[in-house]
C-alpha cells in the first residue's frame, strides 16, 4: 500500500516572522479583540491583532481619561498576550483617529510585532514594528508603496479587504454590491501593482485577503489566486475567548442574513452593521450627539454627525446591544455557534486541507 500523502497548510513569512497558519485575526475595534482572543490565535499559530482604538473601555478611569487609560491599557494587553500565547501579536489602528500616532507609539513601545494599519493613509511610517497597510485597491497599494518608497521603505505585507468585510469599508456605497469590486478581483489588481515594487524591494511582499471568507477551502480557494493568507473578522467576533460581552456574540449568531445593513459611519466611510433600535432611532434622526467626549475621528462633523460612535461601539461590546452599532460581515448569517478559538482554526485548516487534496 502507498504511503497517503500528508496535506499541511503552508506557513507564512511575514517580515522575518514565520505564521505555523496562513490566518490573521482581523483587528475589531472597539473592544472585540483585545488580549483575550489575538493571544488565543497567536497561540494557534495566526497572527492575533489588538485594536487600538478606545481599547481601555473596561479599565477604571476610562470616563474621565479614555486616551490615556487606552494607550496604557494598550501596552499591557500587548505584553499579556505575547507573553501566554508566545505568539505573534498585532495591533490594528485606523489613521482616521486623531491619537493614531500615540497609539502607534504605545504599540512600538511594548513590543508588538506588526502593526495593521487601516482608513486612511500613513505619510511617515515608523521604525521598530513590522508594518502591513490595509488596503482595497490596488490603487491605493500603489500610492502606499510609492509614498513609502521614497524614503527607503516597504511594507512587510498588505491586507486587501474586499466589501464583504465587517466594520468600516473602504469603498463608496454603490460600489459595496458590484461584481467589479469582488476580493478575487480586487487581490489580482494589488498583486499586479505590486509587483514591479516587489522587483525593487528585492523580496516577495505577500498579500493577505480579507472580506467574506468563512470556510477552510475560501482559504484555499484565495491562496490559490495569489493570496499569501487570509484575515478573519466576523468568524473570530463568535468565540468563547472573543472579548466582548456575550449579548454581542449572541447578536452575530442569532442574525441572519436580511438583518444586515449598511450604515453610515461618522469615519466618512460606510460600514456593515446588524439591523436595530439604535440604527432605528439614528434613522429618525434622535442620536445626534450634544457633546464630543473623546474626539475620536479627525473624520467625524460633530455636532452635525448623525450619532456617536465612540458611544455606539462602546454599548455594543458592553453588550448594551439595543443601543449599539453591531458591526459584522457579510456571512454573519451562517454563523449559528459560539466556539472556542482553538475549534475554529482546527475547522478552517482541516477545511483547507481537504480542498487541498
Ligand atoms: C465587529 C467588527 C469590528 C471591526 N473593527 C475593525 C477595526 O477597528 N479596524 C479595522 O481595520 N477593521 C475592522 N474590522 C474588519 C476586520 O478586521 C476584518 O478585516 C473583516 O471583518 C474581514 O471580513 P469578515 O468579517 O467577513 O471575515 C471589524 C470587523 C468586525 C466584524
Amino acid at each position: 500500500m502507498g504511503k497517503e500523502k500528508k496535506f499541511n497548510p503552508p506557513s507564512l513569512e511575514i517580515g522575518g516572522k514565520t505564521l505555523k497558519i496562513p490566518i490573521i485575526q482581523g483587528g475589531m475595534g472597539v473592544g472585540i479583540s483585545l488580549d483575550r482572543l489575538s493571544g488565543a490565535v497567536a497561540e494557534e499559530g495566526g497572527i492575533g491583532v489588538i485594536a487600538a482604538v478606545l481599547c481601555g473601555l473596561n479599565e477604571k478611569g476610562f470616563a474621565k481619561n479614555p486616551l490615556g487609560v487606552s494607550l496604557e491599557a494598550l501596552g499591557e494587553y500587548i505584553k499579556r498576550a505575547k507573553k501566554n500565547s508566545k505568539g505573534i501579536i498585532g495591533v490594528n489602528v485606523m489613521m482616521a483617529l486623531t491619537d493614531a500616532d500615540e497609539y502607534i507609539k504605545a504599540a512600538i513601545k511594548a513590543e508588538a510585532d506588526f502593526l495593521f494599519i487601516g482608513a486612511g493613509l500613513m505619510r511617515n511610517p515608523p521604525e521598530g514594528i513590522g508594518l502591513i497597510p490595509i488596503v482595497s485597491s490596488g490603487r491605493a497599494a500603489k500610492i502606499i508603496l510609492k509614498l513609502w518608497e521614497d524614503k527607503g521603505l516597504y511594507p512587510d505585507a498588505i491586507v486587501v479587504e474586499g466589501p464583504k468585510a465587517g466594520g468600516h469599508l473602504g469603498f463608496k456605497k454603490d460600489q459595496i454590491f458590484k461584481s467589479e469590486f469582488s476580493l478575487e478581483i480586487l487581490l489580482d489588481d494589488v498583486l499586479r501593482e505590486i509587483k514591479s515594487f516587489e522587483q525593487k524591494a528585492g523580496r516577495k511582499i505577500p498579500v493577505i485577503a480579507a472580506g467574506g471568507i468563512y470556510t477552510g477551502e475560501d482559504i484555499f480557494r484565495i491562496m490559490e489566486l495569489g493570496a499569501s493568507g487570509a484575515q478573519i473578522g466576523t468568524r473570530f467576533a463568535a468565540t468563547q475567548e472573543c472579548d466582548a460581552n456575550i449579548r454581542f456574540k449572541k447578536m452575530l449568531i442569532n442574525a441572519e442574513e436580511n438583518d444586515i445593513t449598511i450604515v453610515d459611519s461618522p469615519a466618512g466611510l460606510p460600514g456593515r452593521a446588524l439591523k436595530n433600535n439604535f440604527l432605528e432611532n439614528v434613522k429618525t434622526g434622535n442620536r445626534r450627539p450634544v457633546k464630543c467626549l473623546a474626539k475620536c475621528l479627525r473624520t467625524c462633523k460633530h455636532p452635525d454627525t448623525p450619532y456617536c460612535i465612540f458611544i455606539a461601539l462602546i454599548n455594543a461590546q458592553r453588550g448594551n446591544v439595543n443601543n449599539g452599532l453591531i458591526f459584522c460581515g457579510s456571512n454573519v448569517g451562517r454563523v449559528k455557534k459560539i466556539i472556542p478559538v482553538k475549534e475554529l482554526i482546527k475547522e478552517l485548516i482541516g477545511g483547507y486541507i481537504v480542498a487541498a487534496k
